[in-house]
């Protein structure tokens, strides 16, 4: 008895897939219209995908998603003295109105109005590295105050590179 548990086990892992593949597949996907669905997906799918990225990259939206995804993840793929930024600086309650503070260094807005209090988090959080100005200390960190964000930048150059449409 003992030895057919392991076997047991396998038949039933078997069964399992088995099912799974033919009665448990909502999301199965015709790959007959396709005769190459990889290329497929690789050269339109995502292609399409990264040109939807493009199309809305140098709104004042993305430069908020991008500034809260730094302070909530940050941020190592830049080359600074400084050395690479941890996430969590502020909580991530904090990061919309900071973003939006960090926005008007360069003439951007947020289109709902943030509480005044950001400034103060800013200096007090941000200001140390970045300056209380935005411009970095000098070039020792990213001067906040560009138009366009180095890491924004270099996204656009990559999304650009795997475009068709370049
Ligand atoms: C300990 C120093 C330090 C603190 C504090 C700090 N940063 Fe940074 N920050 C950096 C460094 C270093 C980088 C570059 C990291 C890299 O190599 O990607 C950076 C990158 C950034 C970037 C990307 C810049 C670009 O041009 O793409 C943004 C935006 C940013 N920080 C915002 C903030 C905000 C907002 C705060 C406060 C919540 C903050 N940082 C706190 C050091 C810091």
């Amino acid at each position: 008895m003992q030895k057919i548990i392991p076997y047991l086990a396998i038949l039933i892992v078997i069964i399992y897939a088995v099912y799974n593949a033919k009665f448990h597949n909502p999301k199965k996907v015709d790959t007959h219209t396709h005769t190459n669905y990889e290329e497929h997906i690789k050269t339109h799918k995502t292609t399409t995908h990264y040109e939807d990225e493009l199309s809305h990259i140098n709104t004042d939206e993305y430069t908020k998603e991008y500034i809260i995804r730094v302070i909530d993840h940050g941020s190592n793929i830049l080359d600074f003295k400084g050395g690479e930024m941890e996430g969590g600086f502020a909580a991530h309650d904090d990061a919309e109105k900071i973003a939006c503070y960090v926005m008007e260094f360069s003439g951007k807005k947020c289109t709902a109005p943030y509480p005044k209090n950001a400034a103060m988090f800013y200096t007090s959080i941000c200001g140390g590295c970045h300056g209380d100005d935005g411009k970095g200390l000098g070039g020792t960190y990213p001067d906040l105050t560009k138009a366009k964000l180095l890491g924004i930048e270099k996204r656009e150059s990559f999304l650009r590179s795997m475009s068709m449409h370049k």
